[in-house]
């Protein structure tokens, strides 16, 4: 449906750059690097790629053909396939969990931008403890990283405004090749390090015995987090595509872009890690502790290389958050009629203020625990990303396959394809039976951790 009032993807590069965008966030650049480390290199890659081909690209062409054909949000999309049902929950969810997810993802986005600025503070904190100090006074200061919040919730909130083509297209078409060129520099600079052959081999030596049941699990979930998929983030992106967009390759570029980047992100984080003798920490600890402290190991150079990695990480945030952004506005502007301006404007500040808490949890109300003695950050987490988002692809999966018909989800796919490449009887296979079985595993292995 092009639709004049919602906005369409003025190009096709713009919509792919902008797809990929969403993909490429906090999870490519801290989390891949680190647990395909912890869960045997080579070997835990391999099995991710397995999932992202065989699980997340079917879910990917399921959600922008739901939202090329509907021209909806993700609630109106569910609606308009099946009027009077109840699918239209399964998006409700969706909803519900960019708000969450975003909620949070605004705090760490703002710790992003803040260490673009706290170059001289990391940098005189050398390699020792001293640096994991100048992080946790930060994070658990009570104003400083709820400033940050709203500075980069305040970013996203100013792109998404200014609309699709105008707005997120046009910024990540500038951001994303910007991305690649930041996160090129910096490999060329870690692997030409003298010892960064003691970090390639603990990157990516395959070691099987390293890739437990859990590693399996791990790389499931991340596949789908770093894809974005599971909450309609694709139903929206794919309801301003133009319908003789191509969504079977469109899915492949997207997806092809993420792990590449994801894979790089490793590629430019251990060489530098081992060749200054550090210790690969986890998670946040990684970013924001270990990676500081190479920077500080390389004297004055190492200014200029922080700077460039912590616009790097901005940038990648950036663009995921708006596409988190956009599921919640497109929702409010489709069904209840508001106009963009006041759906960012409104929605932008609920999560913000929603947000708050999980910076406060860091410092202040550090005490209050949620689930399974998570702080507050950590439980939003748990809850979006291993349960709506597993349960949101499940049931999309379940609907295109069992429900809603394969044929007519094939022939709304490949509408508009010219190529070679069109959905078939292998989508078909992957959608009725291989994925929605791979996610219900481990949909009951994550219950299981509360
Ligand atoms: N994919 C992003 C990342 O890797 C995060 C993200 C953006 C996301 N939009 C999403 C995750 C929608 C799940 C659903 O950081």
């Amino acid at each position: 449906m092009e639709n004049k009032t919602r906005g369409n993807w003025g190009t096709r590069i713009g919509f792919i750059a902008a797809a990929a965008g969403s993909a490429v966030g906090l999870g490519n650049i801290w989390k891949f690097p680190y647990i395909t480390g912890m869960y045997g290199g080579a070997a835990f890659v391999i099995v991710y790629l397995l999932f992202v081909i065989l699980i997340c690209i079917p879910v990917m062409n399921s959600e922008l053909l739901i939202g090329r054909l509907t021209g909806k949000n993700p609630v109106g999309a569910f609606k308009e396939l099946v009027p009077k049902s109840s699918w239209w929950i399964v998006g409700a969810m969706g909803v519900l969990a960019g708000f969450i997810i975003l909620s949070y993802y605004s705090v760490i986005g703002g710790w992003a931008v803040a260490y673009i600025f706290k170059s001289g503070a990391y940098m005189a904190a050398g390699a020792g403890t001293e640096q994991a100090n100048v992080f946790v006074n930060f994070i658990t200061s009570p104003i400083a990283p709820i400033v940050w919040h709203a500075i980069f919730m305040a970013i996203c909130i100013g792109i998404v405004m200014a609309g699709i083509e105008k707005g997120i297209e046009k910024y990540s078409r500038i951001l994303m090749p910007s991305l690649v060129v930041l996160l090129l520099i910096l490999i060329l600079r870690s692997v030409t390090l003298p010892g960064a052959g003691k970090g390639l081999a603990f990157y990516l030596n395959p070691d099987f015995s390293k890739l437990s049941a859990e590693g399996i699990l791990a790389a499931l979930g991340q596949a789908f987090f770093s894809l974005s998929l599971g909450m309609g983030c694709m139903i929206t992106y794919g309801s301003y595509l133009k319908k003789d967009s191509n969504i079977p390759t469109d899915s492949y570029w997207i997806s092809g872009a993420d792990t590449l980047i994801a894979f790089l992100a490793g590629l430019m984080i251990f060489p530098a890690v081992f060749a200054f003798g550090l210790e690969p920490g986890a998670g946040p600890g990684l970013t924001f502790i270990t990676i500081p402290a190479v920077f500080a190991s390389m004297g004055a150079i190492g200014h200029l290389f922080g700077i460039i990695f912590f616009l790097l990480l901005t940038v990648a945030a950036i663009t995921s958050a708006i596409s988190l952004l956009e599921v919640v506005c497109a929702y409010f502007i489709d069904e209840i009629k508001w106009d963009r301006k006041k759906a960012t404007l409104i929605m932008g500040i609920t999560i913000f203020l929603l947000g708050v808490p999980s910076s406060l949890g860091q410092g202040v109300w550090s005490g209050v625990k949620i689930l399974a003695g998570r702080d507050i950050l950590d439980s939003l987490d748990f809850v979006a990303s291993n349960i709506l988002l597993p349960l949101g692809g499940f049931l999309t999966l379940i609907f295109i396959g069992w429900f809603w018909g394969t044929d007519k989800a094939i022939k709304a796919g490949n509408e508009g394809s010219k190529g070679p490449i069109t959905l078939g009887n292998g989508y078909r296979f992957l959608v009725k039976y291989v994925a929605p079985i791979a996610l219900f595993i481990v949909f009951l292995m994550k219950i299981t951790e509360f």
